[in-house]
């Protein structure tokens, strides 16, 4: 197995570019693959400021060195979510990414800050996890690059994520949902711009990415998303990839060139108001992350505007 540029011994194989690469050539390839999204979708230019997402899995650590290695001023912004021992482990993983390289880091925990954990919040509401984990992840996003004054949001999603998310939502012709899955998202109503770099990127490969660099990287799912419906339709997207490699690459790429305009006029454009809690855009009087924070630290609703203007929030 020769690399196809140089000709030297391969490390890793790439079956739907039918390609092997040297790690050097590797490492190559994979931020020509990001500076190709990012020139395709317009995402961001050097003079941007960036806040991205980071978990301390290996899409986020991937992206934030890519992008740092490209020349970016990337600052990142940690969550935490509060679930047991897996919560701790990623912030140092994180932290550890942080203070070899000297870059900014901003934590927000969302037991300190809004008096509420994931764990929590699934009991309170009655409802599985990921949907209080998603909920607050998004809004502490977007207020923290408002607040921030950051030009974009950008977030680890890579290939496999992304055609997990269009076949669910293809699955359940969520048609709403449908319309709004693209690599970027332009600001809009007070969100900010929402950035993927990674979609031409799949896990597999910036598992590499981050063991040929170095990167040490938390391996370990989430406890409490295992058996979720998105882990299942990745792995039906495995099954055909591993069948037929580039499937996955064909839906997703192809998705975006012939559907995704048709499904544009499905977004509900109505004019959004701001929430009376925490100043956020929402269609209704309080927002939905709120009327979470409500339920789940069992508080009054100024808690959740109280929280807003005194964020535990560390700078690192
Ligand atoms: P997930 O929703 O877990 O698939 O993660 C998707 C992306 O969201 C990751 O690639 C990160 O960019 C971001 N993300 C996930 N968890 C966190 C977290 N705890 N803190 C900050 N960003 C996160
Ligand atoms: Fe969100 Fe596990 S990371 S429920
Ligand atoms: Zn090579
Ligand atoms: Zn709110």
């Amino acid at each position: 197995m020769k690399c196809r540029v140089c000709r030297e011994p391969a490390v890793i194989d790439l079956r739907r570019h039918n390609a092997n690469f040297c790690a050097e050539h590797f490492l190559r390839h994979c931020c020509q693959q990001v500076e190709r999204v990012i020139h395709d979708y317009k995402m961001f230019s050097p003079e941007d400021r960036l806040l991205v997402a980071v978990s301390g899995g290996k899409d986020s650590l991937a992206v934030w060195d890519i992008l740092h290695e490209l020349g970016y001023a990337v600052d990142g912004l940690y969550v935490g979510l509060g679930i047991e021992r897996y919560s701790g482990e990623s912030l140092s993983y994180v932290s550890d990414f942080v203070d070899r390289r000297g870059l900014n880091l901003t934590i927000v925990d969302l037991g300190d800050t809004y008096g509420f954990d994931v764990p929590g919040a699934a009991e309170a509401t009655g409802r599985v996890p990921c949907s209080a984990c998603g909920l607050s992840k998004r809004h502490v996003f977007d207020s923290a690059a408002v607040d921030g004054k950051y030009d974009a949001v950008v977030t680890g999603h890579n290939l496999d994520d992304e055609a997990a998310v269009l076949y669910g939502n293809v699955m359940r012709w969520q048609v709403d949902y449908l319309g709004r899955q693209r690599p970027l998202l332009e600001a809009r109503d007070g969100f900010p711009r929402k950035a993927k770099p990674l979609v031409r990127l799949t896990e597999r490969e910036t598992a590499a990415y981050c063991v040929l660099r170095g990167i040490d990287y938390q391996v370990e799912e989430c406890p409490m998303a295992i058996g979720n419906k998105h882990l299942g339709f990745k792995e039906t997207l495995n099954l055909l990839e591993d069948r037929s490699p580039g499937s996955k690459a064909e839906f997703y790429f192809g998705y975006l060139k012939r559907a995704v305009d048709r499904f544009s006029d499905a977004e509900d454009r109505g004019r959004l108001g701001i929430c009376s809690g925490c100043g956020a855009p929402t269609d209704a009087e309080v927002c939905a992350f709120c009327r979470l924070v409500s339920r789940s630290a069992g508080a009054t609703q100024p808690v959740a505007f109280k929280a807003r203007n005194e964020a535990t929030v560390s700078k690192r």
